[in-house]
C-alpha cells in the first residue's frame, strides 16, 4: 500500500502513522526562540551559538580550491584519509589524544551527526543515559529516537559539573552512556583533569561507554582542555567529538570528528554510511586546510571572546545577577528565578519590552527553568548596547 501525506500532517486522517519517537521529539527552543525574536524589530539578539567571525581567508581559498580542482565526487564513508590525518595530528599537539587516523577517526556532517552515530551506534530501547543537566538540547532528543532513556544527573547546586558521587548515585544496571561535554554549553564551565580524574574513578570499572563532546575545546580561557579519553583505562570506552564549528568559525561547512577505538569506529562508520554517505569533498578540503595551516587560527578568535567574558562578567555581577563565571565557549547561563517569572515568560518580557533576546533556560531541559542563556559570540559594541538594555529592563522589573 502507498500513503501518500500531503500538505499539513497534522490534520492529515494518517499522520498517526508517522513514527512515535519522531513526533514525540521537538525542534530545539534555541532555534524556535531565534526565528521568533528575528521577526521584532531593532532587537539585539544575544541567542546564537556561532561564532560571529568568519571562517578564515586560507580556508575559504582551500574549498574553492577544490571545486576547481573538480573534487567534487563522493568521498570515503569514513572521510578522505589526509584530513583523518590531519584531524589525529591536530589532538595530538593541541590535546595528547593519540589515535590512529586510517581505524579510529571519522569525518561527520558536523559534530551534531557525531553526537547522531556514537549514540544509534551505542543505545538501544533497554539503555540509560547519563545526561548532566542543564546540558545542550542535541543530544536528549536523538536517545528519544533509539528509544532509550534519559537519566538526568542535576548539577544546578555543583556549579554545573557532575560531581563523581552524584554521577556514582545515578548509575544503575541498564546504564550505557554518559554524556560529558567540556567545555560546556549552555553554562561554559569546564571540567579540570582532576574532576576527570574522579570521574573516571566511578566508570573505568563499569561497561559504560562515555560520548564526551569537546567542540569548544579550543575556547578555553583558563588552563588547558582536559579529556576524559586520557584517563587510564578510558580510551577504550569512550567516543570523543570534536568540530571545526566553534574553533574554525565554519559552522555552515559542517565538519565534524569522532576519535574512539577501532571497534567502535567501525560501527559508526555504518551508520554514517546510511545517513549521510560522507561528509562534503569541498568542506573536507577546506578541513584539511584548517587543521593543517591553520592549527592556530583560533588563538585570535580565543582571545576576542576572552575579552568579552570578562566584560560580560563584570556587567552581569554589576547587575547582581547570580551567574557562574564561565572558562570557555561563548555562553553565560545567569540566573533569573529572583524575577519571578518563567524563563519563558522572563525572555519574552525582555523581548517585548527591551528588544533584547536570551535563550530561556528550558531548552536545556527543564532543570534550565529560571534560568537564561546569553551569548557572547557578539561584537563589543553589540553586547554593551545589548547589556545595556538587559540591565535597564532588570531595573525596571525590580
Ligand atoms: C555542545 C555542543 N555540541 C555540538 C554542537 C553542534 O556543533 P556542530 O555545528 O559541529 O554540529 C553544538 C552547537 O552549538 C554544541 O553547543
Amino acid at each position: 500500500m502507498v500513503i501518500k501525506i500531503s500538505g499539513d500532517i497534522g490534520v492529515s486522517p494518517v499522520h498517526n502513522l508517522i513514527n512515535e519517537r519522531v513526533q514525540k521529539i521537538q525542534i530545539s527552543k534555541i532555534r524556535e526562540f531565534s526565528t521568533m525574536a528575528a521577526k521584532y524589530k531593532d532587537v539585539i539578539s544575544l541567542t546564537i551559538g556561532q561564532p560571529d567571525f568568519n571562517t578564515p581567508a586560507h580556508v575559504k581559498t582551500a574549498g574553492q580550491l577544490a571545486i576547481e580542482e573538480n573534487h567534487t565526487t563522493y568521498p570515503p564513508t569514513a572521510g578522505y584519509p589526509d584530513l583523518r590525518k590531519a584531524a589525529c595530528n591536530f589532538v595530538a599537539e593541541k590535546y595528547d589524544q593519540h589515535y590512529d587516523f586510517e581505524t579510529e577517526t571519522l569525518v561527520t556532517n558536523g559534530a551534531t551527526e557525531a553526537i547522531y552515530i556514537a549514540l544509534r551506534t551505542i543505545l538501544d530501547e533497554k539503555s540509560e543515559v547519563i545526561l548532566p543537566v542543564p546540558i545542550y538540547s542535541g543530544y536528549e532528543p536523538v536517545i528519544h529516537l533509539c528509544g532509550a532513556t534519559p537519566v538526568y544527573v542535576d548539577t544546578r547546586n555543583t556549579d554545573f559539573k557532575l560531581t563523581a558521587s552524584a554521577l556514582k548515585q545515578a548509575i544503575t544496571d541498564k546504564t550505557r552512556c554518559v554524556i560529558l561535554a567540556t567545555p560546556m554549553n549552555p553554562t561554559g564551565v569546564t571540567l579540570s583533569s582532576e574532576e576527570l580524574e574522579a570521574i573516571r574513578d566511578v566508570l573505568v570499572d563499569k561497561d559504560i561507554f562515555v560520548v564526551s563532546d569537546e567542540v569548544y575545546s579550543e575556547l578555553l580561557y583558563d588552563g588547558k582542555h582536559a579529556s576524559i579519553a586520557q584517563k587510564s583505562g578510558m580510551k577504550d570506552k569512550t567516543v570523543v567529538i570534536n568540530g571545526l564549528s566553534k574553533s574554525h568559525a565554519m559552522t555552515g561547512w559542517r565538519v565534524g570528528f569522532t576519535f574512539a577505538p577501532s571497534w567502535i569506529t567501525e560501527q559508526m562508520i555504518k551508520v554514517n554510511q546510511y545517513a549521510i554517505t560522507a561528509v562534503s569533498s569541498i568542506s573536507q578540503y577546506a578541513a584539511i586546510e584548517a587543521l593543517t595551516n591553520g592549527m592556530d587560527d583560533s588563538i585570535a578568535m580565543r582571545d576576542e571572546y576572552h575579552r568579552r567574558r570578562d566584560y560580560v562578567y563584570d556587567r552581569l555581577q554589576a547587575m547582581n545577577l547570580d551567574v557562574v563565571r564561565p572558562n570557555g565557549a561563548f555562553y553565560f547561563f545567569p540566573s533569573i528565578a529572583k524575577y519571578g517569572k518563567t524563563s519563558l515568560q522572563f525572555a519574552l518580557d525582555l523581548l517585548e519590552n527591551a528588544r533584547v533576546a536570551v535563550v530561556p533556560g528550558d531548552a536545556f531541559s527543564e532543570f534550565g527553568e529560571g534560568y537564561v542563556r546569553l551569548s557572547y559570540a557578539y561584537s563589543m559594541d553589540k553586547l554593551e548596547a545589548g547589556l545595556d538594555r538587559f540591565e535597564a529592563y532588570l531595573r525596571k522589573i525590580q
